[in-house]
């Protein structure tokens, strides 16, 4: 394990474009007379930018291959399962699958991990990039603006009326259904420790209060398939943090699986 500020020679974070321009703190490919896929530029902008503040929050990495890794890229792993997300609901909704991916994969792309007291700007932050991020790529410029307004709305965790159009929706749902569930108790639990010391009972305590914040995010979807997908999952993590409590609270409460039996053979 390295610190950053003490980084021996060659540990550099890894950076996706090795080219001389740099934007946004991002290195990124010259453009050449051939145009770049958009979904690996995505990706790679994001990597670069992403473990890059995971480090700097961390203050500490793991050397791999001499290179500075992060212990837990918390930004690009919710951006996965966003995007993973939008494959899904996407085509369910009808919605663009150009915009939706191409929205998710930048949704986050300026957020940094940081004092939740400092004034939050990262959807226009990361709407303004957009078109840098793109230059040289293969994505359709008609569509741009389509990717910069769902980017502008995803933000928040509880919405007064439906958004639109559909691709906007659909973004905004898939990076809260990102949230909710199995994966992000992993990525919940992972990034935990970088904020403050954890403990089992303070991630217990904190899961709970979480539930009532899952209701209103629920209650908030915009599609169909969205909604029962989120009602799916906040029953699975009604049910981890019961059997936590379970496991954790002594005495042990009475299983919640209370069919499950048993038997002596
Ligand atoms: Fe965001
Ligand atoms: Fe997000």
């Amino acid at each position: 394990m390295i610190h950053p500020k003490a980084k021996a020679k060659g540990t550099e974070p890894r950076a996706a474009h090795p080219g001389p321009k740099v934007h946004g703190g991002v290195r990124m490919a010259s453009v050449s007379s051939s145009t770049v896929d958009w979904r690996t530029r995505c990706e790679e902008y994001l990597r670069a930018f992403t473990d890059s503040d995971s480090i700097r929050f961390w203050g500490i990495a793991h050397e791999v291959d001499g290179k500075a890794e992060p212990i837990f890229n918390y930004r690009f792993e919710h951006t996965l399962a966003a995007v993973k997300l939008g494959r899904w609901l996407g085509p369910q909704v009808k919605a663009d699958l150009d915009v939706v991916e191409c929205a998710l994969w930048l949704h986050d792309c300026q957020k940094k991990l940081k004092d939740p007291l400092t004034k939050d700007t990262h959807a226009v932050d990361a709407s303004a990039e957009v078109p840098e991020i793109l230059r040289g790529t293969d994505f359709p410029q008609a569509k741009m603006a389509a990717v910069c307004h769902a980017i502008e709305h995803h933000v928040g965790l509880r919405l007064t009326k439906k958004l639109s159009p559909i691709e906007t929706a659909c973004v905004w749902d898939c990076d809260k259904l990102s949230k909710l569930g199995a994966a992000s108790l992993i990525h919940f639990g992972c990034i935990s420790g970088a904020f403050q010391p954890i403990t089992t009972e303070d991630i217990l305590v904190r899961g709970e209060a979480w539930l009532e914040l899952c209701k209103v995010i629920v209650a908030s979807m915009n599609t169909l398939p969205g909604k029962v997908e989120a009602q799916r999952r906040l029953a699975f993590l009604r049910a981890h943090y019961r059997q936590l409590g379970r496991e954790w609270r002594d005495p042990m409460e009475p299983s919640p699986i209370g069919s499950t039996k048993i038997l002596d053979p």
